[in-house]
């Protein structure tokens, strides 16, 4: 192959790389027309309004206006510089680039780059340790008496990390990766002496990737009872533990074939129930669950089954996964454990079988578990307590959306606290009525705050000029001989800075010889906020075939836009002149100021002839 420009490089890479394809493996997408639709991944939504072109490769978001092309795309969501994004696809479509993309701005990059190549290094060299040499012996029995087959360590690519301080260490320097950078990495530690050792010693290594499949830290289980029990890497520059999800890479596929997850609490729970066939499991790391994760796992399903241990603990995490879940709008159910087993014991223990059968099935919906969760933290001894519990167990009732369910729980109630129904009933409603008089508190507050400072409405109603301004480069982005006339004729510059950028982008790639094409030009566009702009613009639907007239009408707004912005200043001046003069006791300055009110009103008549005119 002929050496191509760093420019030919990046345009081979676009035209290699399908945008939806790509988009695709964050956010799961679905064909509607010619477009398709999927839930931005960019901020919290619950109905889709994140659009990807596949004809003109680039993507918007109507709810938050993200938007750009395939590189934008990559740069945003991985938090990528441009050369990241190019090489990151490049390797993706087997591309390589022309020259190294090396230089000083890219210091990080290339942190970056070598520490995943290390990660991936250090993957392998554990894994052989643990499958191919003495070292591993120990491990390899510990995880054969965990019913781990080898198969599944050599999917999981499970690995050992030898009882040594300096392994690791000694093999990284032989292959000049910079000690420092592998700190960061998380992969070797330093003691506060500044004396650099090996982070895993003597642990069972699960390798953690991220959705794309790339090693970003390990896991490390003790296999002789010392703690902890699990050592993990810590947060580094490529691994961000509330952003990343256990075995999402290799479970994605199985969840939306599904279209449901199962989330369970450890590492070793994936494993098993993989090995048993269960491949929509995934969990967290060993933190809290977070937001972010929860929007990551809508993005690929609505349905998730939490499959967290029976102890208390187990169900506390269980509570707040509930609560992020709700809130991005999945529907979460809550598989039962008996007490004291994890899934993994279980299945271990049952089989694969009776697993998908008495724990996974019989998976009961949040209002169920919560009452019952409810129940085991209020310990009953009398009547107050029960009155307690039945007012706490029924405010929680009231708030469900659903007559039916309500109904159904308050008679449960009931019937189980030996209360009549009538009398629950009459508790409900007060409760109810007490909930909605908050509730009514809270929306007034918000709607007060929101009135304040609500930038969003003055996008919806945008000002007559700025609409013209848009409308314009709408068409110029579409057609070069609107563009010219546009250069011609408008005589100021576009109002919004961002608009009048997005012109000069549009007049310089005319310029240069391109044919109109929105894709491309998103494309062309160096600026991200131009870009995101040139994107809204793509996907706005207007009429293609527009009168010249119209284009004229356009063009005064935007030329007049200066004229009706300097009298709405002069007429409030003259107003104010005039107010003061019939204010002032003083007949001299009295006069003076209606001489000078008087003096506006000519400008005023003036300005007005020349909007008649122009
Ligand atoms: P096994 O004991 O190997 O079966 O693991 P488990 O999955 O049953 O572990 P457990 O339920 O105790 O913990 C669930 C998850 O919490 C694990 O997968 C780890 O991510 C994390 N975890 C457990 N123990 C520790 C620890 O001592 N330190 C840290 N940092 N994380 C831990
Ligand atoms: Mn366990």
């Amino acid at each position: 192959m002929a050496q191509s420009t760093p420019e030919e490089f990046v345009n081979q890479v676009r035209s290699s790389v399908d945008i939806v394809d790509v988009i695709g493996e964050y956010v799961q997408l679905k064909k509607r027309g010619r477009a398709y639709l999927g839930l931005c991944p960019f901020h919290s939504e619950k109905t889709p309004s994140f659009n990807v072109n596949a004809e003109r490769q680039f993507f918007h978001c109507f709810g938050c206006n993200a938007g750009g092309d395939v590189f934008s795309f990559v740069m945003q969501m991985e938090q990528f510089t441009f050369p990241e994004a190019l090489n990151k696809l490049a390797d993706r479509v087997g591309l390589t680039p022309p020259v190294p993309i090396s230089s000083e701005e890219n210091k990080q990059h290339s942190a970056k780059a070598t520490m995943y190549e290390a990660c991936n290094f250090v993957a392998r060299l554990y894994h052989y340790m643990l499958t191919s040499t003495p070292y591993g012996a120990e491990a390899l029995r510990y995880l054969e008496n965990r019913g781990i087959t080898r198969k599944t360590i050599d999917e999981y690519q499970i690995g050992f990390a030898p009882d040594s301080w300096d392994f690791l260490k000694t093999q990284l320097a032989k292959r000049s990766f910079p000690q420092d950078l592998m700190v960061e990495a998380g992969l070797l530690s330093s003691n506060d002496r500044g004396k650099i050792f090996d982070k895993f010693r003597k642990r069972v290594i699960f390798p953690i990737y991220d959705s794309q499949g790339e090693v970003i830290g390990f896991g490390g289980r003790s296999i002789d009872g010392s703690d902890p029990k699990y050592l993990n890497s810590p947060e580094t520059l490529l691994f961000n533990k509330s952003k990343t999800i256990f075995n999402l890479h290799r479970a994605r596929p199985s969840i939306r074939k599904r279209n449901q997850a199962i989330l369970f609490e450890g590492y070793a729970d994936v494993i098993a129930a993989w090995q048993a066939g269960i491949t929509n499991g995934i969990a967290t790391l060993g933190t809290a669950f977070t937001e972010q994760q929860a929007q990551i796992i809508r993005r690929n399903t609505d349905q998730v089954i939490l499959c967290y241990d029976g102890d208390a603990a187990g169900q506390e995490a269980t509570s707040r996964a509930i609560e992020q879940l709700r809130k991005t709008g999945c529907t979460v159910r809550i598989a039962p454990l008996p007490q004291g087993t994890d899934p993994d014991d279980y299945i271990r223990q049952f089989g694969a079988e009776q697993f998908s059968q008495q724990v996974l099935l019989q998976a009961m919906p949040i209002t169920s578990f919560q009452l019952k969760h409810l129940r085991s933290k209020i310990v009953i001894q009398d009547e107050a307590d029960k009155a307690e519990y039945v007012k706490q167990a029924l405010s929680f009732i009231v708030s469900l959306p659903n007559a039916i369910e309500r109904d159904m729980y308050e008679r449960q109630l009931a019937e189980e606290y030996g209360l009549s129904l009538e009398a629950v009933k009459l508790e409900a409603k007060k409760l109810f009525k007490q909930q909605k008089l908050s509730n009514q508190r809270d929306k007034d507050t918000t709607r007060r705050n929101n009135s304040i400072n609500n930038g969003k409405s003055a996008v919806a109603k945008a000002p007559a000029h700025e609409m013209a301004e848009r409308m314009l480069l709408y068409y110029i982005m579409r057609n070069p001989e609107i563009a010219w006339r546009v250069q011609q004729e408008c005589n100021v510059d576009f109002q919004v800075d961002e608009h009048s950028a997005l012109a000069a982008y549009l007049y310089a790639y005319y310029a240069e010889g391109r044919q109109p094409d929105p894709g491309a030009f998103i494309h062309y566009v160096e600026d991200e906020k131009c870009k995101q702009l040139a994107s809204g613009l793509a996907m706005m639907q207007c009429k293609e075939d527009v009168s010249d007239k119209e284009i004229e009408d356009f063009i005064k707004q935007v030329n007049n836009y200066p004229i009706r912005a300097e009298l709405i200043a002069l007429r409030d001046e003259q107003k104010q002149l005039n107010l003061q003069a019939t204010g002032s006791e003083d007949e001299e300055r009295r006069k003076q100021l209606v001489i000078e009110a008087a003096l506006i009103g000519m400008k005023i008549a003036q300005l007005e002839n020349a909007l008649k005119d122009g």
